[in-house]
This record gives C-alpha cells, structure tokens and sequence, in this order.
C-alpha cells in the first residue's frame, strides 16, 4: 500500500477498505507515516467525509493502538461523558464529581484544547500537581476508591488519537463529522463502560455551527455505541455565546469550584445538573430520570460533589486547596477591560471570536508543539439578554504577555453585538438523541 494512493483516492471521494484505514492509522501511530501525509489524508476526510464503515475502522484502529482498559474489577456503574468542544465549557469537572457523589464510578479520558474550544485536561493541569499521566493501575485505583478519575489519552491508552488530534488542530482538520466521532467514540470504547453521555456542541462556538450537523453527529455516536453495546445518550446543547462566565484555564477551575459550592452561573449549573442527572439514570441508580435529577441536585446542594472533586485532585497529586484559596492558581499579571460603545441589550456574544481570543493570548496553541498559559482568558461581565449602559465593562481579558493582547481585544469587542430590542431567550438543551 502507498499513502499517496489512499489519500489520492479520499481525495477523489471514494471508500477505503477497513484495511486501508486501519493500515493508515497504524502506520502513522508508529511514525512510518509522516504529519505531511496524514494532514492531506484529514484534509481529504474534511471535504469527502468518511462512510460508516471507514469510521468504525478507524475507531477500531484507534483502540488498538494502544490497550483496552479493562474495568471490571471496579464494582459499581461505569458512566463517562463527553463533550464535542465548546467555549467556557467546563461542565466535565462539575457533571462528573456531582454522578460520581450519587454513586457512579465515572472513569474519564479526556482531551486538550482543540481549535478555539478548551480542554479538560488542559483546565485540570493549571492545578499546581495535578497528574493527567496516571498509569493503568494508578487511574484503576483512583477510580476504585475515589469514584471519579480523569487521564488524557497516552502511550498506552488511544496513542492514535493523540497524535491526530493534536495534527487535526495544527491543520484546520478539526470540524470533521466521522473525524470527531472516531476520537471521541475510540477514547470511550477504550474502557469497558456501561454508559455514556454525550454533550454534542452547536452554535458559534461549537465546531458544528448548524443543528442538523449536531444531530448527525449524536446519531453517528450513539449508533456507534449501539454497536458495542453501550448504553448512550447525547444531549444536543446551545453554544453560541461561552457556558458561564470564564474562558481559560485556571479561570475556569475558580469558575468548577463556585458552580459546585451552588454560586455557578446559571447555565452552567442547569446543564452540569442535567448531565449528571443523565449519567446517574444511565447508571441506573435510581428508577427514573426525575429522580436522578433530584439526586444531582441533592448533591449539588449538600456539597458532596464539590467534595469529591477536592478528592480526585489529591489523588491525582494536584493540591486541591486551590478550589478554596484561588491564588493557589496560576493568576494573570494584567487585566483589560472591554467597554460597551453604546446602550441596549445583549444580543449575541460570539463564543469562536471569543474562544479564538482567549486562544490567542495563550490559553490554546498555535501549534501542536506550543504549551499552554494556564492563567490567562477572559471573564465575561455580561451574558445575552442583559440591559447594558453605554461604557459598560462587557468583559475583562487576562494575560501574562502584552504580544497579542489589542488584536485578542478587537476580536473580543467585535463578538458583542448590542441591539435596542431584548433577544428571545435561547433553549440551553435542544434534543435528546438515544
Ligand atoms: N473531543 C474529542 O475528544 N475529539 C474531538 O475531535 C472533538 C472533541
């Protein structure tokens, strides 16, 4: 086989063989294919999409690059979630220690910032020693006696994916229908779960900008489940202005940890709750869906979530003191104010403009090899459909480094739209897809 050919054929549109893709994969997890070629092949996917047999081979592909974690010496229900990537969403650190308090086990790999969007692992590494890298039995154990335990993707765990995902970012390869779907559906079929929760993104600041892209999504992921037997859900969300009110890494833990002290922003909390609520039924702890909703605002309320996330952060070597004392944090060394160049409502805030912004400034990268700032973003001081005065603090963008900062300022001011009239109000959670 020829690389050049595959990407030659994806390129004119036709379906590869499951051996092609799954030679494909293998070959560049192994570094006999190089970034170039495998950056052609995603472009090709990008514009020709993949059939569902070429995505089943490549979630196949992806698991075995590395190993599968068996999970079944854990006791108890093993209920994961995702999200397909949004601006400010920080749900995973509040949905999962709120399921995990009701009494699922929720194993979690996760991934770094991607495009405009921020990652889970990358909002958890701005905690002074917190460890994403846990072997096997570290992430078992953790998970075991914790209840809640988070890793990226590694050597050993969807090698595959790590290196696509972050070749995806560095090449505009990101907004793939079967490309998303194979990295999220291979991370997850990687462990042996009994549920799943899926947050598919839509609007703005998702990287599926209109909702029957969202809902081919969700169905390519749940029938992908279905096949392995899985029980899975996928909620399709609003994000066309960012979830909460911070954007960037450790802002986003200081945001986590108030949501779990029930002083989150609204949105946040409704829909942290509402996953929460899903990964408990899909548990099956309790009988029916009203009741698992009860029982994550039970511990929303009663502050069992908020603990169990000071646990994972101590078992993952992190110091979880940090959710209370929030100079423990990586902080900004300057703040910049953006103000509302005239009266009226909120109408929009372009949550990509903003995302991009944040990104631009150091909270994401530029390339696959560039590290992130884990203190800088931007904290937003308004949401859509609020009444502002003309000279209105509309956002504050933090930072560390002065470089980028009046071009991440313009795109900030450029995704506030300001109207005379009040916006309808916009449903959070759109569709249910099982
Ligand atoms: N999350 C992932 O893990 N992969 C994607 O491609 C997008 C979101």
């Amino acid at each position: 086989m020829r690389t050049v050919d595959l990407i030659q054929r994806k390129r004119n549109g036709e379906e590869l063989s499951s051996e092609e893709i799954t030679w494909l994969v293998n070959g560049y997890t192994k570094g006999e294919i190089p970034d170039y070629q495998v950056s052609a092949f995603l472009m090709a996917v990008y514009y020709q999409n993949m059939t569902d047999v070429e995505v089943g081979a490549m979630v196949e592909s992806i698991i075995a690059s590395g190993e599968r974690l068996d999970l079944s010496s854990i006791s108890g229900p093993k209920v994961d979630k995702h999200s397909t990537g949004g601006v400010g969403d920080k749900t995973s650190l509040i949905s999962a220690p709120l399921a995990a308090a009701a009494g699922v086990k929720v194993p979690m790999i996760s991934g770094r910032a991607l495009g405009h969007t921020g990652g889970t692992l990358d909002k958890l590494e701005s905690i002074p020693g917190f460890r994403t890298n846990l072997s096997a039995d570290e992430f078992k154990d953790v998970l075991d006696r914790v209840g809640y335990a988070v890793v990226g993707q590694s050597d050993t765990v969807t090698p595959a994916d790590g290196k696509l995902y972050a070749l995806r970012d560095a090449t505009a390869t990101v907004e793939s229908i079967p490309l998303i779907a194979a990295s999220i559906m291979s991370k997850k079929l990687a462990l042996t779960l009994d549920g799943l929760v899926l947050d598919v993104k839509v609007g703005s600041g998702a990287f599926m900008k209109r909702q029957t892209d969202a809902r081919k999504l969700a169905q390519l992921m749940t029938t992908i489940a279905r096949r392995h037997d899985l029980r899975a859900q996928a909620l399709i969300t609003d994000m066309n202005q960012p979830l909460g009110y911070a954007i960037g890494n450790a802002l986003e833990i200081m945001e986590v940890s108030q949501t779990l002290q029930s002083a989150g922003p609204d949105d946040l909390t409704r829909l942290s709750v509402e996953i929460a609520a899903r990964m408990i039924f899909i548990a099956k702890i309790v009988p029916t869906l009203d009741d698992a909703r009860e029982l994550a605002y039970a511990r929303l309320r009663d502050g069992s979530g908020y603990r169990k996330l000071k646990e994972t952060i101590e078992a993952q070597g992190g110091n979880s003191q940090v959710l209370d004392r929030f100079e423990l944090l990586p902080n900004a060394t300057g703040a910049m104010e953006i103000f509302a160049p005239r009266g009226g409502y909120v109408s929009a805030i372009d949550a990509e403009e903003i995302g991009l912004a944040s990104s631009m400034i150091g909270a994401g990268r530029d390339t696959k090899e560039d590290s992130i700032d884990p203190a800088v973003g931007v904290i937003l001081e308004v949401k859509v459909g609020q009444k502002v005065e003309s000279g209105a603090v509309l956002c504050r963008l933090y930072f560390t480094k002065e470089d980028r900062i009046q071009e991440a300022a313009e795109r900030v001011e450029d995704a506030f739209r300001l109207s005379n009239s009040e916006p309808e109000p916009r449903e959070l959670i759109l569709e249910v897809v099982s």
